[in-house]
């Protein structure tokens, strides 16, 4: 394969802290959402859609907070096309070295007539009033033109003339609903950007769902016809079937840069690191064959590819795993290692923490040495993902003794932290998980249910730590904890917990006078 030599530049745009925290259940703490900003800023992500600063304090809090730590990228915010969304979102870009607001409408019928109840003539004027406000606050504005692929190219092509007109530097045109096919979409590219005066003012942007499983295929295709940012995120994270996973398009555009003349400006050695990140935060865990960063995208099982990778990887690696930052599993540390050894180490997985937080996960590094004979790579990344968890949170797992076995009914004795104060009580259930979830709810109590309970080994092993997902749903509102511990059931308890400060935080956001209210 050779690489062609007359190369463009593609803007990476990542949507994963707004789109994809979009999708229900993935809802993320500020540290949480800190951390992947910072990762995706330092993998060369060109634009970082933050959040929707209007959506609620804590929204605008962490669009601002972004903006203000973001060392290369743009950082964008979300807006409807209302004065108070743009005035919001001005307000928290404002904090960036580079900012954006990122606006948009509805063009499409169905949505003119049972969303908006508005005229093609009416949102046009809308165009014009938002993107103008926009570019008033702000010399970075980007347009959408939300449900495009279902719009009318004529009807789609006065839209964006106006937006380009006031003043909009980036058009994106969405698949929002994930129905276009890729020679529709590129078509749709080529069309607007012939036909549409002022064209060459602005970028284009595509931005893709995956209801039919074409969201990577359909940005690679939108590009072909002439955009050159591309929206996407981790892991594919988002609405329903989620948006086009970053990790994909750029080792697509990368592996086959022979018939793709682009480039884009990500370190792909970040892909796997930003993977785990994002699925730790979500609660989303990555599905073992998903491409670039399931757990078996580089496995080779069968005889005859194992025999062929021993001669030659390139029989049946296209990519190599080192080079989307697949490490091969090495034994870091036993309980004899020390502080520096240990902060060293956390450097060399992408860690930087704090003092007190890497007091206190060298503090379970050692206890888990100690309990645990081998400490891999994953432990210390599945130790330290729960610490950046723990650290934002108000309600915390102090200590907890389950009395479990066949004889029933089993009993859990739990001590947790509330605000501050640090309460115990006991409670029974049907098995110890039952039991110590009974007993965080007579700690505090909530209407909230349990709708997916999930464990899964983090190495191999039976001292392995386990990694323990719990999807909590109160009032319309879902949120997803994890909690990892060679102890399942502290694991359990530490992801309940999670996951009851994260609906809260989003009940909060929906009542800024409720306190706690899960
Ligand atoms: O899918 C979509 O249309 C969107 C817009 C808000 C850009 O996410
Ligand atoms: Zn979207």
């Amino acid at each position: 394969m050779t690489a062609n030599t007359s190369t463009e530049q593609v803007r990476i745009f990542d949507t994963t802290l707004r789109d994809g925290e979009q999708s229900p259940g993935a809802s993320m703490t500020l540290e949480e959402k800190l951390q992947i900003a910072e990762i995706l800023d330092e993998m060369g992500v060109d634009i970082i859609e933050a959040g929707f600063p209007i959506a609620s304090n804590g929204d605008f809090e962490a669009v601002s907070e972004i903006a203000k730590r973001s060392k290369n990228s743009v950082i964008a915010g979300l807006a409807r096309a209302i004065h108070a969304d743009i005035d919001r979102c001005g307000a928290a870009v404002k904090h960036a070295d580079k900012g954006r607001i990122h606006t948009f409408v509805s063009t499409s019928p169905i949505h003119l007539k049972f969303q908006m109840n508005k005229t093609e003539d009416e949102v046009l004027d809308i165009i014009t009033d938002t993107v103008t406000r926009s570019r008033n606050l702000i010399d970075d504005v980007e347009w959408s033109a939300m449900d495009a692929t279902r719009t009318p190219i004529d009807y789609l092509c006065r839209c964006v003339d106006a937006a380009i007109k006031c003043g909009a530097t980036t058009i994106n045109l969405p698949d929002t609903v994930g129905y276009a096919t890729p020679d529709e979409y590129k078509a749709m590219f080529e069309q607007i950007r012939e036909r549409v005066p002022d064209s060459d003012k602005a970028i284009f942007s595509v931005h893709c769902h995956d209801d039919l499983g074409l969201a990577v295929a359909n940005s690679l295709a939108g590009v072909a016809g002439g955009a050159r940012q591309i929206e996407c995120t981790i892991n594919g994270l988002g609405e329903r079937a989620g948006n086009a996973a970053l990790e994909e398009i750029v080792m697509a555009v990368r592996t086959r840069s022979d018939i793709m003349p682009y480039v884009t400006q990500i370190d792909p050695k970040f892909l796997v690191r930003a993977s785990k990140m994002v699925a730790g935060a979500s609660g989303f865990a990555v599905q073992y064959n998903k491409a670039i960063v399931g757990k078996n995208a580089f496995a080779h099982e069968s005889g005859i590819h194992q025999d062929g990778m021993l001669k030659n990887a390139e029989t049946y690696e296209i990519m190599r795993p080192e080079d989307v930052g697949v490490k091969a599993t090495s034994l870091v540390m036993g309980k004899h290692s020390g502080r520096h050894a240990f902060r060293d180490k956390l450097k060399e997985l992408g860690f930087d923490l704090g003092d007190n937080a890497l007091q206190d996960a060298f503090r379970r590094f050692k206890d888990l040495a100690d309990r645990k004979k081998h400490v891999y790579d994953e432990d210390i990344e599945a130790l330290v993902e729960d610490e950046i968890t723990i650290l934002g949170e108000s309600t915390k797992v102090i200590a907890l003794t389950v009395i479990a076995g066949t004889g029933g009914p089993q009993k859990a004795i739990l001590t947790m932290d509330v605000a501050g104060q640090h309460i115990t009580k006991e409670a029974t259930g049907d098995g110890p998980v039952d039991a110590t979830f009974n007993a965080i709810k007579s700690i505090v109590p909530h209407e909230a249910t349990l709708s997916l309970y999930q464990v899964h080994a983090v190495t191999e092993g039976t001292d392995a730590q386990a990694e323990v997902s719990v999807r909590l749903e109160a009032g319309g509102r879902i949120a997803t904890g994890k909690g990892a511990d060679t102890d399942t059931l502290v694991a359990s308890a530490r992801a309940y917990v999670s996951a009851m400060n994260k609906l809260a935080l989003r009940q909060q956001a929906d009542n800024p006078g409720a306190l706690q209210a899960v």
